[in-house]
């Protein structure tokens, strides 16, 4: 018999037997073998799993190194055994297509050695806690009355900087000591959750721009030990035969040529995203003035996010009338238990299966204390329905955005659970569009109403876009032709025309315009931002950047691809892209780029099989995606089912195929759902010769 743990004279063995018996029974052998490597995959899964846990609601905890160690040594010299015997066994043409795809998985990737991985794993260790530790800490000047907001302390306490500033004639250190001494109340901002909130809420420019840069002080200090993680991981990824580490990223997804196909990707949705830009710039340059100019990049501090990813906050900039949805959900006292049960009835009313009873026992859903590590992680433990959540919930909708978007990694391990151990995985696009593409389902009008997030008159509002698009309706231009279109509409002197703005006939606004218009604010810009933290750290690992002017890069890139300035010159002293959770984390990010666009693939075609019952290819060209009720649709869940339980099984485009009936990804779906809203923006930019493109 091949035991699990191969030695040597195992693998010499097993190769012995198989050139000299081909028959029968050496075919029983290699499935065997295969039986016991998917085993021991899972079995190693687990304990990782249960590791990677620990460290997130415990990083201090004592013996977790040496359990990871242990762990690590142990998968490693497993891994690369196995992986010698079954390219041995390829080589000889043994493998059916099943094993040669398991063994791909298998030994696909950057090659540790032990060493190496313990160096990785204290690295990784530093970066996360430089991340996880960004605070600021105000004086609570002393006038200034309790109960006062986060912003209203910065504010009180900017005002008294410049003050002494100004008297003292020297720059002023926004850093303040964490470890103040306690005998005047401080207010403290810490971690991701907190930062950013501020950044969502305050429309004060100063308040702002303190943040944003706070946020970015200390990943300075990331610069050193992210050029160790990047040197080991390209060592490894070379002993295995890329040329860097970003090579291995790419390959993962099983893509051709990568890099080509997101430039493509990214210019098919520019227009869209250009004009999305020029309006957010036209309103903001109303509301803060010449610090925004008229026609170049936007400064990053004003768009809502500490990232500059997500602009819905601006939305109320934009159209006289909103629709709060935190708002509302706070007024219908939802707790974040509540959140979680209403996204696991979605999907349960798709007929996929209910969240489990180790769920509710094991997430973690709010933060118990200040040292777990909570950005959003979905687990999947390996261990008989044991999936659990990890995110530190508030109870806004962009939290119930991300509980659902958590709760598709879930249906995803769900499905594929009974699948081989080393197709338990999946195109990382595909396991991140899952979650989103069911959210467009959650934010159609009817399913908000039927969760009490719009009344009945807005359900009813339907859009009136004869009023609306009058104007529009003689110019309906074809999207990739229209930005060319207002390039030569811009001559005219914006500030003049600003002062004029009225919105009187922005106020039949509908509420389908206004859904939609969030919706964009908060989606678009997550594309080129995406594209721009993979690009640059594909370059980064190339070794194509410039040391002394890794910074700059960053920054042109960011002026590049999202049209979009920091609020100073950031110098070398800064490493700005460690700002990134996912940098510090050391995750791939292009995942989210192409799970853009597929995300609207997928919730098409679910749209569609709702619609027609069945999966018909043709659907009427005109129809609105932003309206399409999937909630109940089985057959909407039985395709997700058949896509998701493939895991890795196959190769991405074979599943797509098979499911949707799509081989490609693609803007269209993308473009279709947003169709609405161009529209809608055309009018705008027509009516104020709003400038579009930087
Ligand atoms: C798939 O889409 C990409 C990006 O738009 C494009 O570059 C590529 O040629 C397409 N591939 C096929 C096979 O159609
Ligand atoms: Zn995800």
């Amino acid at each position: 018999m091949i035991t699990l743990y191969l030695r040597k004279t195992d693998i010499r063995f097993l190769l012995i037997l198989f050139l000299s018996f081909k028959f029968h029974s050496c075919e029983d052998a290699i499935n065997t073998l295969f039986e016991q490597i998917n085993e021991a995959t899972v079995k190693f899964n687990r304990l990782g799993a249960e590791i990677a846990w620990q460290y997130s609601v415990d990083p201090n905890d004592a013996g977790l190194t040496r359990r990871s160690a242990d762990y690590q040594l142990e998968r490693i010299v497993w891994q690369q055994r196995s992986c010698e015997v079954v390219e041995g066994l390829h080589e000889q043409g043994a493998l059916n297509v099943t094993q040669q795809r398991q063994a791909h998985l298998l030994c696909r990737g950057p090659k540790f050695t032990y060493e190496e991985a313990r160096a990785m794993s204290n690295l990784y260790d530093g970066l996360l806690t430089i991340y996880s530790n960004a605070a600021v800490c105000v004086p609570n000047i002393s006038n200034v009355a309790d109960g006062l907001s986060h912003e209203a302390v910065i504010k009180q306490y900017l005002v008294k900087l410049n003050r002494f500033a100004k008297v003292d004639g020297r720059n002023v250190s926004l850093k303040t000591d964490k470890n103040a001494p306690k005998r005047e109340a401080i207010f403290c901002i810490k971690g991701e959750e907190e930062f950013d909130k501020l950044m969502k809420t305050s429309k004060d420019p100063e308040v702002l721009e303190f943040v944003w840069k706070i946020w970015r002080e200390d990943t300075r200090y990331m610069r050193a030990p992210f050029r160790e993680l990047v040197n080991v991981q390209n060592e490894a990824a070379r002993r295995n035969g890329y040329t860097n580490i970003g090579e291995f990223w790419r390959d993962e997804l099983e893509i051709d040529d990568l890099r080509t196909f997101c430039r493509r990707l990214y210019q098919s949705v520019k227009p869209l995203y250009e004009l999305v830009h020029g309006v957010v710039r036209f309103y903001l340059r109303q509301r803060y003035g010449d610090v925004v100019s008229a026609r170049g990049p936007i400064p990053a501090h004003l768009l809502g996010n500490l990232w500059s990813y997500n602009w819905e906050p601006l939305a109320e900039f934009i159209i006289p009338k909103t629709i709060d949805l935190d708002d509302r959900m706070k007024s219908l006292n939802w707790t974040v238990i509540d959140m979680v049960k209403r996204a696991d009835d979605f999907y349960i009313s798709l007929g996929l299966p209910a969240m489990t009873e180790t769920f509710w026992s094991k997430s973690l859903m709010t933060r118990v204390n200040d040292n777990e590590r909570c950005h959003g992680t979905a687990a999947d433990m390996f261990k008989d329905g044991d999936f659990r959540l990890l995110y530190c919930s508030g109870t806004s909708f962009e939290d119930f955005s991300v509980l659902h978007h958590e709760m598709g990694h879930i249906q995803y391990y769900m499905a594929y659970q009974h699948r081989p151990g080393l197709f338990r995985q999946a195109n990382t696009a595909l396991h991140e569009s899952v979650g989103d593409a069911i959210m467009y389902g959650v934010r159609t009008p009817q399913h908000l109403h039927r969760i009490r997030l719009l009344n009945d008159t807005e359900l009813f509002d339907v859009n009136n876009n004869n009023k609306i698009n009058k104007n529009v309706r003689k110019t309906t231009v074809k999207m990739v032709n229209a930005h060319r279109i207002y390039k030569n509409n811009i001559e005219s002197d914006t500030n003049r025309i600003a002062a004029f703005i009225d919105d009187s006939d922005v106020g039949d606004i509908s509420t389908d315009d206004i859904l939609i218009l969030k919706q964009a604010l908060n989606k678009l810009p997550q594309i080129p931002f995406s594209l721009l933290i993979d690009e640059y750290r594909w370059r980064y690992f190339e070794g194509s950047l410039d040391e002394n002017s890794l910074n700059r890069h960053f920054w042109d890139m960011v002026r590049e691809l999202q049209g979009v300035v920091p609020p100073e010159r950031r110098g070398e002293e800064y490493f700005d892209v460690g700002a990134v959770f996912h940098v510090a984390d050391n995750t791939p990010y292009i995942r989210y780029f192409l799970s853009s666009f597929l995300q609207h693939q997928l919730f098409e075609s679910l749209c569609r099989a709702s619609v027609r019952g069945r999966r018909p290819r043709w659907m009427p060209a005109k129809w609105d995606l932003l309206r399409c009720d999937i909630y109940g649709s089985k057959v909407a869940g039985k395709i997700l089912k058949d896509l998701m339980s493939r895991g890795s099984s196959q190769p991405w485009r074979q599943i797509l195929e098979e499911t949707i009936g799509e081989s490609n990804i693609s803007a269209t779906s993308l473009n279709t759902y947003y169709r609405p809203l161009y529209k809608l923006l055309t009018r705008l930019v027509q009516k104020y010769s709003i400038p579009i493109g930087w």
